[in-house]
């Protein structure tokens, strides 16, 4: 009889987080799912992005990447860069963690196709409720914290539900 083979499909994806400055919400999103892609042996491909200009070349926000160590998640080879309009052919799925991330980039988008990669992040808990994940930039620890369980959350619920795409 004819061997039978299993072919494992890698699932292939692209994402970019967008946040405005690129050094809080979007890298600590970007580095909880570059860290769950590893453990989980999958290659996507995983960026993060700021609408603004201020940071770039920064490495991410000293109190986030201590809330991020904290946890066993690693944000320390990232580094701050805009979003540019080359993203939406270089990304499957935009998403972004406020409403103001939101405008600035579907502004840059010039097809419906490029339109539709954008998501907010926050979707994947409370669907199309266009919920924001707080900026934690003028805030305490306490902030950063929970933005970390949200985001957490969030990046969990996501690889489950493009998982099962
Ligand atoms: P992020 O937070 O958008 O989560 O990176 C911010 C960081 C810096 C500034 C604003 C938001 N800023 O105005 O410098």
């Amino acid at each position: 009889s004819p061997a039978s083979y299993d072919f494992i499909v890698p699932l292939h994806m692209r994402i970019l987080m967008v946040c405005l400055g690129n050094i809080c919400r979007s890298p600590l999103a970007d580095g909880l799912l570059r860290h769950l892609v590893q453990k989980n042996g999958l290659e996507w491909v995983v960026d993060s992005a700021g609408t603004a200009n201020y940071h770039i070349g920064s490495p991410p926000d000293e109190r986030m990447v201590a809330t991020a160590k904290k946890h066993g998640v690693s944000l320390s080879s990232l580094k701050a860069r805009q979003f540019t309009p080359a993203d939406f052919t270089q990304f499957d799925r935009i998403y972004v963690m406020d409403r103001s991330n939101y405008k600035n980039v579907l502004h840059h988008a010039k097809t419906a196709s490029e339109r539709d990669k954008v998501h907010f992040l926050l979707d994947h808990l409370y669907p199309n409720l266009q919920k924001e994940v707080p900026d934690p930039y003028y805030g305490s620890q306490e902030g950063f914290d929970e933005v970390f369980y949200l985001v957490e959350k969030a990046v969990n619920q996501l690889l489950k539900d493009l998982s099962h795409g």
